[in-house]
């Protein structure tokens, strides 16, 4: 029995399916994962992946964006951390100043508080001196920030190399064993 719980966002920046891919992993390897998708979130997963609903799993409890009242919205509901892949200028923007305007929002500020990992995937190039500012205010609050830059010492032939690294460094971040990626020296 695996009883780990994580929080996974999926806002509409994108490469949502990097966070779709996440959700998946985590799901295989046993734990159980809350998940909460921005309206943004749902258009783009639509665009992006052709996707205009997420697959069920006994492990999986998705939340309403709008439901402030959800369980992950209150601080004395223990998660083990909250990753948002691909995080979007417009959550980053709102978690570094602590706005909580949506559930995820809500949830990340939980996060920091209750001192808990929290890694956001921020997706935006080039970056403006406002999404600098955000990014060192998160990484201040003691958010860990991970771009998805992919590394070419792997040689991925594929995208779907370039997803799989993204996720694997989200993993190993958690501590979470996964072959997703060659370690360095091992390919
Ligand atoms: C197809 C598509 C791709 C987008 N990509 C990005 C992106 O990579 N980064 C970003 O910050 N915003 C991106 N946006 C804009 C956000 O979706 C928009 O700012 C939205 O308000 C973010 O809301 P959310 O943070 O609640 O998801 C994209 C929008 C669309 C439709």
């Amino acid at each position: 029995m695996n009883d780990r719980r994580y929080v996974v966002g999926i806002t509409g920046a994108s490469g949502v399916v990097m966070g779709y891919r996440l959700v998946q992993q985590l799901l295989k390897k046993g734990y159980k994962v809350d998940l909460v998708i921005t309206h943004a979130g749902r258009r783009v997963l639509k665009d992006e992946m052709g996707l205009s609903q997420v697959e069920e799993h006994s492990n999986l409890v998705l939340h309403d964006i709008d439901n402030i009242g959800a369980s992950i919205a209150s601080g004395s509901v223990k998660t083990d951390g909250m990753i948002i892949m691909p995080c979007s200028m417009g959550t980053l923007a709102g978690i570094a100043n602590g706005i909580s305007s949506n559930l995820m929002q809500r949830a990340a500020d939980v996060t920091i508080k209750e001192g808990r990992r929290l890694i956001l995937v921020p997706r935006e190039t080039p970056l403006s001196l406002i999404h600098i500012k955000n990014l060192l205010h998160a990484a201040q609050a003691g958010a860990v920030i991970i771009p998805p830059v992919p590394a070419f010492y792997t040689q991925p032939s594929t995208i779907d190399d370039v997803i799989n690294f993204a996720v694997g460094k989200v993993l190993d971040v958690l501590q979470i064993e996964h072959e997703l990626y060659p370690r360095y020296g091992d390919n």
